[in-house]
């Protein structure tokens, strides 16, 4: 993948700012990308990981910051699109000094770029980057942040959800419908709770035997599967992965019985093409970028000082913005993921273009 775009439209392709940062003392190795600030300083999460090489940590980066950016446009969000990741195992790592040193780090690109939890980074981690910068999200409740964000992606996305059961069924809830969530962890528990009230019936799976217990022990209404295959291929009118990337395959798509995909899990769509085959298939993808932004919703409110009652109120408005790219994809005879994209960019173009307008 390459940082430079070979074209001149400055929304679809090409990143922005790609900062190699490195601090020998503390083993800190980190890359910040920057896809795009048309809307706003850059935000995104820090992913540290142990990534194989450094080509390979610079892959990730680019993908993450280039998918922030559609997802922050589509939130309705007046932020750009931004991810960093931390290359090495954070077990070994992760320390008091490198943390610091990464948020000086990002202290030094002046705003351009906020940064939040990701995979292998913590709200308590947060709290340490901030000794260092301003420029951070997703801190603890204690230090006036927003705490955990999958309270409200869980919340974004039953609202998504509900959107594509009104545009299949007709009727905006999921009651009465069998909904299969993959994933019972911070997000799978939450959205689980918020379909047993609106009146669904749950099908449930989860390979740690800690999230089993705690389904069985707080829902018992819900039914256990064994693994996500028997969830795929059983009888459930909505399939909801809420575990990792790529759930949506050649094998999966082929077997699934749900009407509707609509989960939490970022990077749904194992591969190009994949979404057109759910459109053949008659399965509405509800795109899981705009249906799992109320994290970030949640964390960028911090920037304005946190109040969850408004970080909801924008949350459940993802039940709008689906609705909206459910309709343009019928109207425009593409599937959902590519309407997304396609209104994404537009707001990108649209908004970001008016800082041509000069004030001073
Ligand atoms: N937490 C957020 O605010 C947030 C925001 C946006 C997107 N997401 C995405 O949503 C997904 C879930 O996030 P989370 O915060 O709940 O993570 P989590 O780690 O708390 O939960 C994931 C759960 O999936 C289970 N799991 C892993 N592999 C599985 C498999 N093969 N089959 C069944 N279950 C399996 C795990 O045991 C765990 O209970 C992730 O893809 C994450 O990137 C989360």
């Amino acid at each position: 993948m390459g940082v430079f775009a070979s074209t001149d439209d400055p929304v679809s392709t090409g990143h922005e700012q790609v900062v190699f940062c490195q601090d020998k003392q503390s083993g800190l190795k980190a890359i910040i990308g920057i896809y795009s600030t048309a809307l706003g300083p850059a935000l995104g999460g820090t992913r540290f990981y142990p990534y194989a090489d450094e080509a390979d940590a610079l892959a990730d980066v680019l993908d993450l910051s280039r998918g922030m950016a559609y997802k922050n446009a589509l939130a309705g969000l007046d932020l750009g699109g931004g991810k960093a990741v931390i290359w090495g195992d954070p077990d070994q790592l992760k320390s008091e000094a490198l943390l610091r040193a990464y948020g000086r780090f990002v202290e030094s690109l002046n705003g351009r770029y906020y940064t939040a939890c990701d995979v292998g980074t913590y709200v308590a981690d947060m709290d340490v980057i901030a000794r260092e910068t301003r420029f951070v999200t997703g801190r603890s409740v204690e230090h006036g942040g927003a705490g955990d964000s999958s309270v409200l992606t869980a919340w974004g996305v039953f609202q998504g959800m509900r959107a594509a059961a009104e545009h299949v069924w007709g009727s905006p809830t999921l009651a009465g419908r069998r909904v299969g969530v993959a994933g019972l962890g911070k997000v799978g528990k939450y959205l689980t709770a918020h379909l047993l009230d609106d009146g669904a019936e749950v099908v449930a799976t989860d390979v740690a035997p800690r999230a089993r217990e705690w389904v069985r022990t707080t829902h018992p209404q819900v039914t256990l599967v064994d693994d996500t295959a028997a969830l795929v291929a059983s009888d459930i009118d909505v399939y909801a992965p809420c575990a990792l990337g790529g759930a949506l395959n050649d094998e999966t798509v082929a077997v699934l019985r749900a009407r509707v995909v609509a989960g939490a899990a970022n990077n749904q769509l194992a591969h190009p093409g994949i979404e057109k085959v759910l459109a053949d298939r008659g399965i509405l993808y509800a795109p899981d970028y705009v249906v799992n932004a109320g994290g970030v919703i949640q964390v960028a409110d911090e920037i304005e000082g946190f109040n969850f009652e408004r970080a909801k109120l924008r949350a459940t408005r993802i039940f709008d913005t689906t609705r909206e790219i459910l309709r343009l994809a019928d109207d425009e005879g593409v599937p959902p993921a590519v309407a997304a994209d396609r209104l994404a960019e537009r707001r990108m173009a649209d908004v970001g273009r008016l800082r041509a307008i000069h004030l001073r």
